[in-house]
């Protein structure tokens, strides 16, 4: 079953992927770039900023050694300022620190700043290959709905049960196509509120839909 997962949704997405722009790179910098733009922040949103980042800054070094107002005046717009002088910094980090290379380890990536477990695991899995899932909000709607998990995702731990239902199901050898496959299907078809089951790929298997029981899924309790 859990073959049949990975395998469908993988076949899945390389037909339906949305052709963007990290997707056709396995450089750390550009995937981690575009991963700190992308939290808290929609794909259509996101996409001119890391047009406008690229071009700056086509390089860690020419991030590292940008001006400070600069990297703060190209962000405006995006919010979460915070993102902004973290990225700064880590990119300084990187050229100090690591020889201007990226870690190229879950463990090692979650060293620097701004980098936690999500970020690290994209990094890892997209730019190295290293077969480590990724768990975000699109990750735990999909699983939860499939699998039938009610764990409250608002609590931390849920994390660590996601992650460790995702590393068994993940495949070794195509990690990459398999963590962007799974958030492209949260982020697409299996939507909070308007999910496709009609056009997902895993609506055979999937228990919330078996049992009508989408909306119900994944559970998070307010604080
Ligand atoms: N949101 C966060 N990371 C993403 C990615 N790699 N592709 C599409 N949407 C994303």
């Amino acid at each position: 079953m859990t073959q049949s997962f990975s395998n469908r949704l993988i076949s899945w997405y390389k037909i339906n992927k949305r052709d963007l722009p990290w997707r056709n790179t396995s450089d750390p910098y550009k995937i981690w770039l575009s991963e700190i733009i992308l939290q808290q922040t929609r794909v259509n949103q996101g996409l001119p900023y890391f047009d406008k980042f690229v071009s700056h800054y086509p390089t860690v070094y020419a991030l590292a050694n940008a001006p400070e107002d600069q990297v703060m005046r190209l962000w405006q717009g995006l919010g979460y300022y915070s993102r902004a002088r973290n990225l700064h910094e880590c990119a300084k980090s990187i050229v100090n620190d690591y020889d201007g290379k990226f870690p190229k380890s879950y463990q090692e990536l979650q060293k620097l700043k701004g980098i936690g477990k999500y970020t690290a695991a994209a990094i890892a899995s997209f730019a190295f290959d290293e077969s480590v899932p990724v768990v975000d909000g699109n990750v735990f709607r999909v699983l939860a709905r499939y699998f039938d998990i009610s764990d409250d995702i608002a609590q931390p731990k849920s994390f660590g049960t996601f992650f460790n239902i995702a590393s068994e199901i993940i495949p070794k050898d195509e990690a990459s196509n398999f963590n962007q496959a799974i958030m492209e299907l949260g982020a697409t078809i299996c939507t909070p509120k308007k999910f496709d089951c009609e056009n997902c790929p895993l609506s055979e298997d999937c228990i919330a839909r078996i049992q009508h029981r989408q909306s119900e899924l994944p559970i998070k309790k307010k604080k």
